[in-house]
């Protein structure tokens, strides 16, 4: 079956699916986007990326492409049209076709939309979850803005490719203090020797995952003690466990960093216990 993306008010086939090369995405990575899991055809916290996309769009006074009412409609559309049930819905928003020149196009001019979806084999995801993943920690060389979802993502391209060459799933981004502030495309998560969970407060420095804040509902629920404050390398090297979360990742346990197990280096059983609860608190809209 041949897949489908949604173009400014089109769906065409993926393989011919482009935008101008005036896009002020492609020209200067003006744009914001959102990743939503698939889960059995459904949407999962479609309201609260609704929310963040929104949130983004406003930090960067770039208009809402549609009401999100219609919007909803094309991203269910796309799911439907590519006959995803389990995987992942991606949508990005640029400020639009102008000719190149730094300063913001006329207001007139539409923001571009583009919707593409694809199924995911979640036993991969299950497999990758079961033995965990090694992580390298990187110097946090982004801008300020981290808590905008922009599609400028190129020092967490350079941090995950570093991650990968070295043998690691995923890069940490260190900040000057020493702190961990998240991964290259995920929130990071430790669980101290006396079973606290740690994750760093989405104020600064950090993307407000939408995983992250479903999963500090689930360990309300599980009643783990959770602490939102900042660690350092050090911190997570000593840790009993640490993990991931993203709408695609769920929790997916680190078992190495920089090369050095972590815990017994094997997955443990909070982020595994946090992983199965995941979906029996996130909203699946039906
Ligand atoms: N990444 N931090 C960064 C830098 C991210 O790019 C992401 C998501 C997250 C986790 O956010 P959420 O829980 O809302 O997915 C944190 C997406 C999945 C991506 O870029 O593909």
């Amino acid at each position: 079956m041949s897949r489908i993306a949604y173009v400014n008010g089109s769906y065409v086939p993926h393989a011919e699916a482009g935008v101008h090369v005036e896009d002020r995405g492609y020209q200067f990575g003006d744009g914001v986007y959102e990743v939503c899991e698939v889960r059995g055809g459904h949407m999962v916290d479609e309201r609260r990326h609704m929310a963040r996309l929104v949130r983004s769009l406003g930090e960067l006074r770039i208009r809402l492409p549609m009401s999100l009412a219609a919007l909803g409609v094309v991203l269910r559309q796309t799911i439907a049209r590519n006959r995803v049930r389990d995987g992942l819905v991606y949508l990005q928003v640029t400020r639009g076709v102008a000719r190149r020149d730094h300063y913001f196009p006329d207001a007139a001019t539409p923001p571009s939309l583009v919707v593409t979806a694809r199924a995911i084999d979640p036993a991969k995801g299950e497999a990758v979850a079961g033995q965990g993943i090694a992580v390298i920690t990187v110097p946090d060389n982004r801008w300020e803005r981290v808590d905008i979802k922009t599609i400028g993502l190129l020092p967490n391209v350079l941090a995950k490719e570093a991650a990968k060459q070295a043998g690691a799933r995923e890069a940490w981004f260190v900040d000057a203090a020493g702190h961990v502030t998240e991964g290259g495309s995920t929130n990071a998560w430790i669980v101290t020797p006396e079973g606290r969970l740690v994750t760093r407060p989405a104020e600064s420095g950090i993307l407000r995952g939408i995983t992250r804040t479903v999963m500090l509902e689930v360990a309300e629920k599980l009643q783990l003690r959770v602490e939102e404050r900042p660690f350092t390398v050090a911190e997570a090297l000593a840790a009993r466990e640490a993990f991931v979360t993203s709408a695609t990742n769920f929790a997916t346990p680190v078992v190495r960093i920089d090369g050095r197990d972590i815990g017994d280096g094997r997955p443990g059983p909070v982020a595994r216990a946090l992983r199965e609860n995941f979906h029996r608190v996130a909203e699946i809209a039906r």
